[in-house]
């Protein structure tokens, strides 16, 4: 058996029996909830603290949700868009909750590698889980995308995902080509725009496929990213109608795909950007699917590194 997790920073190098675990575990905690289960008290007496300095919506709630429903207790400490950096700031925020006795923070920053410092900080005893940072890593994300595909083709080895859009600034895409290679996928395709892509050598396993036509072309899932504009200059930023009418995904593309193939996005949408509405909230959409097992998967996180 592979060891239990104290920290989850990134699935990179993750072993495959870990993710495994993890998803079977969110599957069986759904189960226990779909069958009246409202409150689980495996966590009882365990305080977890959200640190996020920056914007969230999906990711916060649901970690909170998750936390409660494992019967821990939760404290929300939102520094949004405050200009609060690294270094000695952030280590005294940490030691100041940390005097408060907690048992994990989850944490989400706008640089690659918070996570792992505050691993390194923090008191011994206290588990970190990154909830995003920077474009780096997205943990939670990456095994709720997975969740998400194996729900519906559990047979990795005959699919074909394909990822579009702003990729280098996504942690959403470097955590789903972790969780999806790991996990044996046949073949992995990034789509966008030059410079929006990663350098090739990051994932030389990946195919990158400049033309989204090609790229969707019998595709069984394909996850669309939103323009992270916050993470470029804004000389970087594509002329939006130009950018939805190579890169966005229409019924017309959708069509190219693979009969079936899943419809997913990490949220937040920006509908007639990189989705056309109609496909965004039809019968091929996950999306929601996504945001639903992104409780569970967090309760499987949070039992894994708490649970006595
Ligand atoms: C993603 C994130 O924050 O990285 N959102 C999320 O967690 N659901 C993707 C994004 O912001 O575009």
């Amino acid at each position: 058996m592979s060891p239990r997790l104290r920290h989850l920073t990134t699935l990179e190098n993750l072993p495959r029996a870990t993710i495994e675990r993890l998803l079977d575990r969110a599957e069986a905690l759904r189960d226990a909830c779909a069958h009246g289960t409202r409150k689980l008290d495996v966590l009882t007496g365990r305080t977890v603290l959200n640190l996020f300095f920056e914007p969230s919506t999906r990711t916060r709630t649901s970690f909170e949700l998750a936390a409660r429903r494992l019967g821990a207790d939760v404290i929300n400490f939102d520094i949004g868009f405050s200009s609060t950096s690294k270094g000695e700031e952030l280590f005294d925020t940490l030691h100041t909750l940390e005097a408060m006795h907690l048992d994990a923070i989850i944490v989400r920053h706008k640089h690659s590698g918070t996570p792992d410092e505050l691993v390194h900080h923090a008191m011994s005893g206290v588990s970190v889980i990154n909830a995003g940072d920077g474009n780096r890593a997205h943990p939670t994300q990456g095994l709720l995308d997975a969740l998400t595909i194996r729900q519906h083709r559990p047979d990795f080895e005959n699919l074909t995902v394909v990822i579009c859009g702003d990729i280098r600034h996504s942690r959403v895409a470097r955590s789903d080509v972790h969780a999806l290679s790991t996990l044996g996928v046949k073949e992995i395709r990034l789509s966008g725009p030059a410079s929006l892509m990663p350098e090739p050598e990051e994932f030389p396993h990946v195919v990158h496929v400049d033309d989204f036509d090609e790229a969707i072309r019998g595709a069984d899932a394909v996850i669309m990213l939103r323009l992270q504009k916050e993470r470029m200059a804004s000389t970087d930023l594509p002329d939006e109608a130009a950018y939805f009418s190579r890169y966005g995904l229409d019924q017309r593309r959708l069509a190219l795909a693979a009969k079936g193939c899943l419809v997913m996005h990490p949220g937040p949408i920006n509908r007639g950007i990189e989705i056309a509405s109609d496909v965004a909230d039809g019968a091929q959409s996950r999306i929601l699917e996504q945001v639903g097992n992104g409780v569970f998967v967090r309760m499987a996180v949070l039992n894994e590194v708490l649970a006595r």
